[in-house]
């Protein structure tokens, strides 16, 4: 395949190429190179003409929450303890209800599609039959997606908390199908969080992640009494991060946490030397007054950052509006912390491209042998009038685009419709 467009991409942190009336050459799923005149070798073939229209990465969102879709924008007056006791466990606990359960994930995957977010790793919910409908639906949509089946056994109202050895044996069962059965959906191991799993929940979960290689995502040091609460459920085990380490569950290299904020040098180190990817999820942060990341810390050391939407704690699962909420709230933590100086807009974009993406191997920028994960902006009544150079399209489609403005999506070398249709519903 061939594309010719405007192309504009972050492959590195601070790192931003623009291509103009470019070529772009793919075989399958992989780019075999982006090319300011094209090669004599593909003279004469068909080539897809996007015209004056920007092409740039798709978005990978690695912490979003597939039944919390439903409760973007609700119970924000509460902080994040009294928030999952109120609103988002008595959500999750309607998705033993199969059919309700297919509608949501359904609309779920369109709207991922719908904001140009190619790439996903969702937390489903507890219950085995609706977590394998999503995986399910999800190798439908033609998007690429990690889903976990979220295991709590303490500390959760009764229509959600498991038996242990029910947790694992579901989980186990689920690992098992989607290997035999999926091939562009993967299955990732989802502890709730520390206060949500008992010591022997998150033994048996540890033990599956090293015997079938598996990635995992969790929550951590999100929320100050969160801490306490983990702190005092484990006495014995000096931080939050080492709960999750002593119980095998920082699988290295292989491993999401979302939040992150109120860490120890010591807690951090220990990330680094795990590769941990630290998902920022600063909408969510900010609607429930968590905290703030101190990511520009975090970047300097050399930690592995993406930003994430974190619906629904976060109020939307578009990554365009979770890139430029991240941008503005690193300014304002600026001004109380004159060291952590403030996200650029391309760094924020890369963190949501090219930095989630990497948790999936070669993508989320156009590099040669990458696979391909595109969206292609057209201008709107309003962009046209005004001459802009393509990174003021960028910031112009960030900080006030839609749907609208993606006329395409491509997704592992393949344009993508939209995965649901109406009658379907
Ligand atoms: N910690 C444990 N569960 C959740 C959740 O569903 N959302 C957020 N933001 N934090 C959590
Ligand atoms: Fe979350």
């Amino acid at each position: 395949m061939i594309l010719k467009g405007t192309f504009l991409h972050t492959p590195a942190l601070g790192k931003m190429e623009v291509y103009e009336r470019a070529w772009l050459v793919t075989e399958g799923e992989t780019i075999v190179g982006l090319y300011r005149t094209l090669p004599p070798r593909y003279q004469g073939m068909e080539v897809t003409d996007w015209g004056d229209c920007l092409i740039i990465p798709a978005f990978c969102d690695l912490h979003i929450h597939a039944p919390q879709i439903v409760n973007r924008g609700i119970g924000y007056d509460e902080q994040l303890l009294p928030w999952l006791e109120r609103y988002t466990f008595p959500t999750e606990a309607r998705f033993s209800q199969q059919d309700f359960a297919r509608r949501v994930w359904k609309a779920f995957l369109n709207r991922l599609w719908e904001r140009g977010t190619m790439r996903f790793a969702a937390f489903a919910t507890v219950h085995k039959q609706a977590v394998w409908q999503l995986m399910e639906l999800s190798e439908a949509s033609g998007l690429r997606g990690l889903v976990g089946k979220v295991n709590m056994d303490r500390n959760a109202p009764d229509s959600l908390r498991e038996d242990t050895d029910a947790s694992l044996a579901d989980t186990e069962e689920l690992i098992c199908r989607s290997r035999a059965e999926l091939k562009k959906t993967g299955f990732i191991l989802t502890p709730r969080f520390v206060p949500s799993t008992t010591s022997r929940l998150m033994d048996g979960l540890g033990q599956l992640a090293e015997r079938y290689q598996l990635p995992v995502q969790s929550h951590l040091s999100e929320n100050r009494s969160e801490v306490k609460w983990v702190a005092g459920l484990h006495p014995d085990i000096p931080t939050y991060t080492q709960v999750y380490d002593t119980f095998g569950l920082l699988s290295k290299g292989r491993t999401i946490m979302a939040h992150a904020i109120h860490l120890t040098q010591e807690e951090t180190d220990l990330l680094e030397e795990k590769e941990v990817t630290l998902a920022h999820c600063a909408l969510s942060n900010m609607n429930l007054s968590s905290g703030v990341m101190p990511l520009r810390r975090y970047l300097k050391q050399g930690l592995r950052c993406c930003v994430a939407s974190d619906a629904a704690g976060g109020n939307t699962a578009d990554m365009a509006k979770t890139i430029t909420a991240s941008v503005q709230l690193s300014k304002l933590n600026w001004l109380s912390h004159p060291e952590q100086t403030p996200l650029s807009l391309g760094e924020a974009f890369y963190l949501a491209t090219r930095g989630g993406s990497a948790f999936f191997g070669d993508v989320g920028a156009f590099l040669p042998g990458f696979q391909f994960d595109a969206l292609v902006l057209r201008p709107s009544e309003l962009d046209a009038l005004v001459e802009r150079t393509p990174f003021e399209r960028l910031e112009q489609f960030l900080y006030d685009g839609d749907d609208r403005d993606i006329a395409a999506r491509y997704c592992a070398g393949t344009l993508l419709s939209r995965p649901f249709g109406e009658e379907e519903r």
